[in-house]
């Protein structure tokens, strides 16, 4: 989730580039750039560095030119390409007269990269983004307009994105663009701003305008015109800015758990982005293992903590099913301490969020010593788990602030599931058709995961008819089961309640004899193999007493006659499932929490990033 300012028509543009890009700092960040026309070419100045980079920036740039003409600048959260100067935006074309910044993700910036270097270009970053400033050289070399390449340049790119262009040839103008990531415009005293998101902006001017999908805007200094792909003009929509700078740089929620929450639709669909090749089949970029090592493998470990953990487990039904691999799922500290049977026909996985959890990249260090193959699925390029591992897969959530972890969470998901994908095709343990089915479905999870979201209300009705309750069970059977792991957890740590998370049908082996009337028993009964089991286990709960709170696929009236208060979700396949599922789960704890006076984004005795044992 790249940061991303722009200006034309600021005297001294610099100092506000660097302001802007520090109000974007909360995005997070491991590289910083700016570039700006002056004297008839483009000025660039790039420093990586992590949190340290915008202050590199700053000593960078300390001392550059002055003008009112184009200038952008950019806070980068590497997705391609590893986090160095290199790699940071602005991205220039083969003549250095022309200069982009980016927000997203290219699907098919690999084949247009072949067709440009064949072209003659010389592309010198790993990044997605440079492409797009090669193919509009390409077009102002045929005589195009900056505007009129750009919208050529649109129309060869797949993918999410939002850019800005800057061309030494048409110094006042910026060309900005977006498709499915944000961007906003602003206007103010001869001077015209373009923004990844608010905060940027609301130093300056709220006079603040939305772009939409497919449109694009041409900047000058005190103007802005939009128009779609096609050259149409539109009229940009003005947005009415009511919150202060802080407010805004959470978009406008109350706190970054809820952003994040919000952010879940996109975290899912940019993990999913660019995996299938032309044929259908899936590649896996950053995979590095080679499709011969990987068919030797005869099992698979799965290493994480906490809510990484859970998404693992949900794994292990989808790879056990799809794969036929025996999967076993590890908590991080436990398995080193073990003495586990590992050996070079075993895929050892290890899941993490920051990529930095001592107890997982210690767990992945062992399996590579008793000569596992390691994978790492992480949400940060180039962690200490990414570098360490043989292959990455990453999430692509941007990141995370909250401590609680919610769109990385289903991100990774998302992510594992695909890696089942992978390994059913490279097995042959799947018929392609059924491969193109799977993964057609996840395709639909952020719409499923926008409505899941959009029925905080309901939870909200239900969390108030729950202050009083102190004893939660979660159960859950099947893939129900690591949902319910996962909801006991946020529960517990960001509404500080005792939860309980277990497998329903284990229910009577003990923990039963804690059900009375006060107890509140959450339950998943979305239709999965072993969801009539599950009502079974729930009518033994009704009988003791304890309050019924079900989630239950849309329409169920099954399973909301088994309970005292439903929470519905959309349907989808069994074992993608949890994706949705989770949803309610973070909303309950979330609502509880607020009910219960507490601040979600900082529970307390936990820190985001666990670095001890
Ligand atoms: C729970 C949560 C933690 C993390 C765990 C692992 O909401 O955020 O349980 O999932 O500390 O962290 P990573 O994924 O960074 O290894």
């Amino acid at each position: 989730m790249c940061g991303i300012i722009g200006v034309t028509g600021e005297a001294d543009a610099i100092p506000l580039l660097l302001g802007a890009l520090h109000q974007l700092e909360y995005r997070g960040y491991d590289s910083a750039g700016v570039a700006m026309v002056v004297d008839g070419s483009v000025w660039r100045a790039r420093a990586a560095g992590g949190t340290n980079s915008v202050a590199a920036l700053a000593e960078l740039t300390a001392g550059a030119p002055t003008g009112h003409a184009a200038a952008i600048g950019h806070t980068r959260w590497a997705t391609h390409g590893s986090p160095t100067a290199e790699n940071a935006h602005p991205h220039l074309d083969c003549t250095g007269r022309l200069a982009i910044i980016h927000n997203g993700i290219i699907e098919n910036h690999a084949v247009l990269r072949v067709e440009l270097e064949a072209a003659g270009h010389t592309i010198t970053s790993g990044t997605d983004t440079e492409v797009m400033v090669h193919l509009v050289e390409a077009e102002v070399a045929g005589g195009a307009t900056l505007e009129e390449a750009t919208r050529t340049m649109l129309r060869r790119v797949r993918g999410a994105f939002s850019i800005a262009v800057i061309s030494a040839d048409e110094p006042d103008t910026i060309v900005a663009a977006r498709r499915s990531t944000p961007l906003v415009l602003g206007l103010h005293d001869g001077m015209a701003l373009l923004a990844s998101d608010i905060p940027a902006l609301i130093e300056h001017t709220r006079q603040v305008y939305a772009l939409a999908d497919d449109e694009l805007a041409v900047l000058t200094p005190g103007a802005l015109r939009v128009v779609t792909l096609a050259g149409e003009p539109v009229e940009p929509q003005q947005l009415k800015i009511t919150y202060d700078l802080q407010a805004a740089q959470r978009g406008g929620y109350e706190d970054f758990m809820s952003k994040e929450m919000h952010e879940q639709p996109q975290a899912v669909a940019d993990t999913l982005l660019d995996r299938r090749g032309g044929h259908g089949e899936l590649v896996l970029d950053e995979m590095r293992l080679r499709p011969g090592e990987l068919r030797d493998i005869d099992k698979v470990f799965i290493v994480a903590c906490g809510s990484s953990y859970h998404a693992a487990m949900v794994a292990k039904y989808a790879i056990e099913h799809w794969v036929k691999l025996p999967v076993e799922v590890d908590i991080a500290s436990e398995f080193r301490y073990r003495d586990p049977v590992l050996n070079s026909r075993t895929l050892c996985v290890g899941v993490s969020q920051s990529g930095e959890t001592l107890d997982t990249s210690e767990a992945l260090r062992e399996a590579k010593r008793l000569g596992a193959k390691v994978l790492t699925v992480t949400n940060v390029v180039d962690s200490s788990m990414a570098r360490a591992a043989d292959g990455v897969l990453y999430t692509r959530a941007g990141p995370e602030i909250g401590v609680a972890s919610t769109k990385c969470h289903l991100a990774q998901i998302v992510a594992l599931e695909v890696l089942g994908l992978y390994l059913a095709q490279l097995l042959g343990t799947q018929p392609p058709a059924a491969i193109d089915e799977i993964l057609d479905a996840m395709e639909v999870l952020p719409s499923l995961v926008t409505e899941a979201l959009g029925r905080a209300g309901d939870v909200d009705d239900v969390a108030a008819k729950l202050t009083d309750a102190r004893d939660f069970f979660f159960l859950g059977r099947h893939v129900g089961y690591p949902v319910a792991l996962e909801g006991a957890l946020k529960l517990k740590e960001i509404a500080y309640l005792r939860a309980e998370g277990y497998p329903a049908g284990e229910l009577k082996h003990g923990p039963i004899a804690l059900i009375e009337p006060g107890a509140v028993v959450v339950g998943v009964a979305t239709r999965n193999p072993l969801w009539e089991k599950m009502l079974s286990n729930i009518a033994e709960v009704r009988s003791r007493g304890a309050t019924v709170v079900l989630l239950a696929d849309d329409g169920d009236e099954e399973s909301a006659a088994e309970a005292d208060h439903v929470l519905w979700v959309p349907p989808t396949f069994p074992l993608i499932s949890p994706v949705v599922d989770v949803v309610p789960m973070q909303q309950l704890a979330y609502r509880l929490a607020r009910l219960h006076g507490h601040d979600p984004d900082r529970p307390r005795n936990l820190a985001k990033t666990v670095t001890v044992e």
